[in-house]
């Protein structure tokens, strides 16, 4: 049985800050509350032009290019995003089509702030089961444009950005060792974002409701965050026969500083095991995990080899945890250096022929009917 190896990653973060002080503008509040309260210091804003899929396909090329592998060679693209692009088509066939995944099949996983470990234990398990070989999981959101900036209970709290991993087959043990996924949708409406779909389609009614907007009892989700962090870390463990001794980092949905230090308690574990960058980058859902295990690793914290546990919650309610063993990219085959932000080029023009090819045919196609 082959092992599902993470063997690239990138992340791609907008360049507009919003601090604190910022928000303090905007509602009654400060920045020292939001920092007691909830670790953050400031968070990145998509500009205009910005959407899941650009900030995801940026990170996906990196990915692509840490992993030296061509895109026309990725199997399964999966995205996961509690801020996707559109009901449908999926954020993972945009993504497909600008970077030239030619033969991959591709979908979007909503599991909201767990979606990313989610995302990668279901690629993980394609590539498991000799399925596949190359799959890209990618954690995009730009949840800026549907946060209410004058609900303060919320706008605090979430940030923009992209992560993405590129998992390979090999042979060699290592890379994704357990994973536990959990739900319970009796605390769905503890975090909602109501308006938009099949229940609550838009009108001017929706609209005035405020249910285009994310709305939260942040109490009950930081009980609920509180309950199951550690308790699903220490599961994912015993799955892989590991204990906290046998592992070097946690690498936390960043939602929270102090529902991180609840998991470090019910752990025993130090918290200078744990990955933290929410003070810069607020909650990016999806995104949180990659962005927070991407940074490590530039800093030359996670180092191949290392023993790594991702642990997440969210909407839904939603949570879970992965094990993995940092392996990096699978030593190279052959001498071929790819360069996978070339084929951007191509996809573009492969993309623009086939609308042209389709409306050409669809011009013909009606002359028959
Ligand atoms: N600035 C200043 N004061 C604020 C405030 C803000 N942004 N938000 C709330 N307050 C006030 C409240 O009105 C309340 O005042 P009162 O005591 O006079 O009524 C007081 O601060 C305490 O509010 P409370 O809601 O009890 O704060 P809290 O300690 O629960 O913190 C959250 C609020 C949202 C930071 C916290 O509940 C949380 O982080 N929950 C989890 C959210 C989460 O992670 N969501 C994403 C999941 S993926």
């Amino acid at each position: 049985m082959p092992y599902a190896h993470i063997t690239g990653w990138g992340i791609s973060v907008p360049e507009p800050v919003l601090t604190n002080d910022d928000i303090a503008k905007m509602v009654d509040t400060n920045d020292e509350w939001i920092r007691d309260r909830t670790g953050i210091r400031e968070r990145h804003i998509a500009r205009e032009d910005e959407f899941p899929s650009t900030l995801g396909i940026d990170a996906a090329v990196k990915a692509l290019q840490v992993a030296n592998l061509a895109p026309t060679e990725i199997d399964l693209i999966i995205c996961t995003s509690s801020s996707p692009e559109y009901i449908f088509p999926a954020t993972a066939c945009i993504i497909q089509d600008q970077i030239g995944a030619t033969k991959a099949g591709a979908f979007d996983l909503l599991a909201a702030c767990s979606g990313f470990i989610y995302a990668t234990n279901m690629a993980a398990q394609a590539i498991r089961s000799g399925s596949i070989k190359n799959a890209l999981v990618i954690g995009t959101e730009t949840l800026s444009r549907f946060i209410n900036w004058k609900d303060r209970n919320t706008c605090i709290l979430f940030g923009d950005g992209a992560g993405a991993f590129v998992l390979q087959a090999s042979e060699k043990p290592g890379g994704v060792l357990s994973a536990v996924m959990h739900s319970d949708g009796s605390g769905a409406d503890s975090l909602t974002l109501l308006g938009g779909g099949a229940r609550h389609p838009a009108t001017e009614t929706t609209v005035h409701e405020g249910k285009h907007y994310v709305q939260m009892d942040g109490k009950a989700v930081f009980r609920f965050a509180t309950r199951v962090m550690g308790q699903a870390a220490k599961e994912a463990l015993d799955l892989a026969n590991l204990t906290t001794n046998d592992i070097q980092w946690i690498v936390p949905h960043q939602a929270n500083y102090r529902i991180i230090e609840t998991a470090a308690k019910y752990l025993k574990m130090p918290m200078d095991k744990f990955v933290i960058n929410v003070d810069r980058y607020g909650n990016t859902s999806t995104a949180s995990i990659p962005i927070a295990t991407v940074e490590a690793v530039q800093n030359n914290q996670i180092k191949n080899g290392d023993k790594l546990v991702f642990v997440g919650f969210g909407a839904g309610l939603t949570w879970g945890a992965l094990v993995a063993e940092w392996t990096g990219p699978l030593p190279s085959t052959s001498r071929r250096h790819v360069h996978p932000e070339q084929y951007r080029f191509f996809a573009r023009l492969r993309s623009f022929v086939r609308r042209a090819l389709r409306f050409i045919e669809g011009l013909f196609s009606r002359r028959e009917l």
